[in-house]
């Protein structure tokens, strides 16, 4: 019994030295402990001896269980502390290396003041309209009470396609064909793209955006569109922002004015964004003039109105500090990419 005992060990040993895997020590322990390895085998055994020498064989093959137990358990733990260190060695991450960036489409940044002044203006109440750019001569100067000689209408200032249809040039166009086909209470927003034949210079382009404003009802008056202008521009710049009107002449309004704000960066102390007036120029408004609602088909007598103008570039570029219209268009992702 003792040298069976002696020889397993010895098996054992170098079964176990020739081990290279810890899932190897699991088939190791079923080979020598299981129902049908050697140890049991000798368990067997014990009933052919003497009841003498029954315990003293019984302890010693316990103690050989054991031992091989023991050992299987260390060699495993061994096997699996290496065997995760390797792992981690192959899988380790270089977390310093700087990340590859992937490129991300953006708004444009007219897109995002546009959606700007139209969230805010539907918050106000005003539904959003939109209207042809290529539209007629009658939408754009005539119907709106431009008179024949007006220099706007002139191939100059205006890319005509024929004698009666032009790229429009102001969102103007959209009032007439609102009020034809609407009754009021009118309060609609106009946002587009407009056209002017102008030399190309960092402020001024051949095309551009502008969000026009209408109001129709039963005594709107004069105070209604300051009151809303002041509105909109303490919203627009996220402060109470002062606002100025100075006159001015549209055809299609009486009285017809220019809109300041007080200038956003100094305040009114006068500065660069200014031109030291201590003012910014947003908008052109103005009372709908009583010609225009006539040509829409609505009572001057029962009804008045306001409308505005407003240019998305300018206000882009008190916005974004930009000071070059042609940066818009020139698809620079340099400048692009900030937003
Ligand atoms: N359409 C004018 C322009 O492009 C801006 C404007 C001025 C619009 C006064 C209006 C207004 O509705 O009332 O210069």
């Amino acid at each position: 019994m003792e040298k069976k005992i002696h020889s397993l060990k010895a098996a054992f040993s170098s079964d176990l030295k020739g081990v290279t895997h810890s899932k190897e020590i699991e088939e190791l322990k079923v080979k020598y402990l299981g129902r049908k390895g050697p140890v049991q085998g000798l368990m067997v055994e014990l009933k052919g001896l003497s009841p003498p020498e029954r315990p003293k064989a019984g302890k010693v093959i316990n103690e050989l269980k054991q031992e091989i137990a023991t050992l299987c358990a260390e060699a495993e733990s061994s096997f699996a502390l290496s065997e995760q260190a390797s792992r981690f060695e192959k899988e380790r991450l270089d977390v310093t290396l700087p990340g590859r960036n992937r490129f991300i489409g953006r708004r444009h940044p007219i897109k995002l003041m546009l959606k700007e002044v139209i969230d805010i203006l539907s918050g106000m109440g005003f539904s959003v309209q939109y209207g042809p750019e290529i539209d007629s001569d009658f939408y754009n100067f005539e119907g709106l009470n431009y008179a024949a000689d007006h220099p706007a209408r002139d191939m100059q200032d205006t890319f005509y396609i024929t004698d009666d249809l032009l790229l429009r040039s102001q969102t103007s166009n959209v009032q007439l064909r609102v009020m034809e086909t609407h009754t009021p209470p009118i309060r609609i927003i106009a946002p587009g793209t407009v056209f002017r034949n102008e030399n190309i210079s960092a402020r001024s382009h051949v095309f551009f955006h502008q969000v026009e404003g209408l109001y129709i009802d039963k005594d709107v008056s004069f105070a209604d569109l300051m009151e809303t202008m002041k509105e909109f521009w303490s919203k627009l710049f996220h402060k109470d922002v002062e606002t100025r009107f100075r006159p001015s002449y549209f055809p299609f309004v009486e009285p017809g004015l220019e809109v300041d704000v007080r200038c956003t960066a100094c305040s009114g102390e006068g500065c660069r964004l200014c031109k030291q007036t201590g003012w910014l120029e947003v908008a052109g408004a103005g009372m709908v003039h009583p010609n225009v609602l006539k040509n829409g088909g609505i009572d001057p007598q029962k009804y008045s109105g306001y409308a505005w103008g407003l240019g998305i570039e300018r206000l882009a570029m008190l916005r974004y500090g930009i000071n070059d219209i042609r940066m818009f268009t020139e698809n620079d992702l340099r400048l692009l990419a900030q937003f």
